[in-house]
């Protein structure tokens, strides 16, 4: 039976939004703009502006699987409706009100979301807002282009608002796996030893009574697509190719190869576009945590066999050649929910390959992956510690520079830190590869200067850890954060002078 046969209450957008207190805690489907709730956001951020041009207060907590659409993240911080926003977001008007002070927000490893909405950590939930493809009367809820946090969102809260998005087509059944672990102490192993393990439901299971109103509507997901390659991007692409290839020759990867995990945005496709083009490399298997546009075209020429994920963030070209072949696609992609794709557990036992973005690396392989010069944030953390600090090989990508050349994405110390030196194994830019395994921090500094910095700043990095003569790691305090004070003093990093 479909939502169209059941009996519970339709209601518009307005009526929903309406439903909701200043105050509530809101856990809302999405990760990325795949998947989010999108009609009953920016019904409640019309509804956030009436109540503040009326003279009272009105914002929500938002919790999320990842980052979302402008629908939500981006209506709700234009009408300054957020009170605190949780595990990640990517969109400029909440990032502006983030960095204002005006939204409260913490940034959390993606994998310990659920589980801390479970433990209380983020105190009580009363609603949860999902985007469904389908719901049953018994309380089946089928899922469209992501899982996230979703399945625990509605365990937890008091009630449940569904928007039936009919942009997606039923026939999705059978494309999720909703599992979620006991909580301690009687938490037992996640019974997934192969990347296409199915252990759970196609639907996530809720109690009828919860829900709260069905909210008919056919909106696509706001997804972008990706710039075509760059040289740089491309460059760090073939880079990371030929590491693993080199890895594998050496018999340090076996054979078979071992699954890919692979962050979001341009570089990451132009990566994945350079393991399917690499002659060297088999196919392969992807446990991660986004199916982005470079997967869908490597699975059509078999490279990749299979690819399971939290979220299917495709353009919309790339959504529809998936769901004008869904017999194809089907048995080929998962989506699960975010604490099994980014599970520690699996990534360990799986021997995942991981390849994640940084914002800055530092000379002796500490990463910032989320902050601009120290304070500012630009997205969060995301999915990356879960895999960098458990995976088989660690490695992060980044163009040697940033801002025209301005700034060095290579510095002497990093301006935060995200993941430390002990989790990262491998650097690439396009000026070549750090591999950083067995090295002290002599060495890695010397190896990170000579391989991956940009020419225009190799001899201040050299000069930077050549002043210091003892210690263990060749730092000098006083001179740590020249590079970046300079660039606050005049906007370009090049010539630091050491005192
Ligand atoms: N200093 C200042 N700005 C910098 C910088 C630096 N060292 N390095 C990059 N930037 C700026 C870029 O100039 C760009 O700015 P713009 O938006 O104004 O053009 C912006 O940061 C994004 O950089 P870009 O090179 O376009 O890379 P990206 O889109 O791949 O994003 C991260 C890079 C690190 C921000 C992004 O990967 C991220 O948020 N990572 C953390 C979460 C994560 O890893 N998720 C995947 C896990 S599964």
């Amino acid at each position: 039976m479909s939502a169209l046969l059941t009996s519970f209450p339709t209601l518009s957008a307005e009526e929903a939004a309406a439903l909701i207190n200043d105050g509530d805690t809101i856990g809302f489907s999405g990760f990325t703009p795949a998947g989010a709730a999108k009609v009953i956001p920016k019904a409640l951020a019309a509804r956030a502006r009436a109540e503040h041009e009326a003279g009272r207060p009105f914002k929500v907590a938002v919790v999320t699987g990842a980052s979302t659409g402008d629908s939500l993240d981006g209506a709700l911080a234009q009408a300054d409706a957020i009170s605190w926003r949780t595990p990640y977001q990517s969109n400029k008007y909440l990032r502006q009100s983030i960095n204002a002070g005006k939204t409260r927000f913490f940034d959390m490893h993606l994998s310990q979301l659920p589980q801390n909405v479970r433990y209380g950590f983020l105190g009580p939930f009363r609603w949860a807002i999902v985007e469904a493809a389908d719901v049953t009367a018994a309380g089946e809820i089928l899922l469209t282009t992501s899982v996230g946090a979703t399945p625990t969102f509605c365990r937890v809260a008091d009630k449940i608002l569904i928007e039936l998005n009919r942009f997606h087509p039923r026939d999705l059944r059978g494309l999720h796996d909703i599992y979620e672990p006991a909580d301690p102490p009687r938490r037992r192993e996640i019974p997934i030893y192969r990347p296409d393990d199915r252990i759970g439901s196609t639907v996530v299971k809720v109690d009828p009574s919860k829900i709260a109103g069905i909210i008919d509507n056919n909106q696509a997901d706001e997804s972008g697509g990706f710039e075509p390659a760059d040289d740089t991007t491309r460059t760090i692409g073939l880079n990371v190719a030929s590491f693993l290839a080199a890895e594998l020759k050496a018999g340090r990867i076996p054979s078979e190869f071992l699954p890919i995990q692979s962050g979001v945005g341009n570089i990451a496709n132009a990566v994945l576009g350079a393991l399917g083009d690499h002659p060297d490399i088999p196919p392969f298997q992807m446990y991660s945590e986004v199916i982005q546009d470079s997967v869908i075209g490597l699975m059509e020429t078999e490279k990749i066999t299979f690819a399971t994920a939290t979220s299917l963030t495709l353009s919309a070209e790339s959504l529809q050649q998936v769901y004008g072949n869904l017999p194809f696609f089907r048995p080929r992609i998962m989506l699960r929910p975010q604490e099994i794709t980014n599970n520690p557990e699996i990534v360990r036992r799986l021997g995942i390959v991981s390849v994640n973005t940084a914002i800055e690396v530092d000379l002796f392989g500490n990463v910032n992956s989320t902050h601009v010069m120290g304070k500012s944030l630009m997205n969060g953390i995301g999915g990356s510690g879960d895999f960098t600090r458990n995976a088989y090989i660690s490695i992060f990508t980044c163009p040697s520079v940033a801002k025209g050349g301005k700034i060095s994405t290579l510095v002497p110390l990093v301006s935060h830190l995200d993941h430390s030196e002990h989790s990262v194994q491998a650097i690439i830019t396009e000026q070549g590869i750090a591999d950083l395994r067995g090295k002290s921090p002599n060495e890695r500094a010397r190896l990170i200067v000579n391989n991956c910095a940009h020419p225009d700043f190799r001899d201040e990095l050299l000069g930077y850890f050549e002043m210091t003569r003892d210690g263990h790691t060749p730092q000098t305090l006083a001179n740590a954060f020249k590079m970046h004070q300079q660039f606050l003093a005049t906007g370009d990093m090049r010539g630091a002078i050491w005192s």
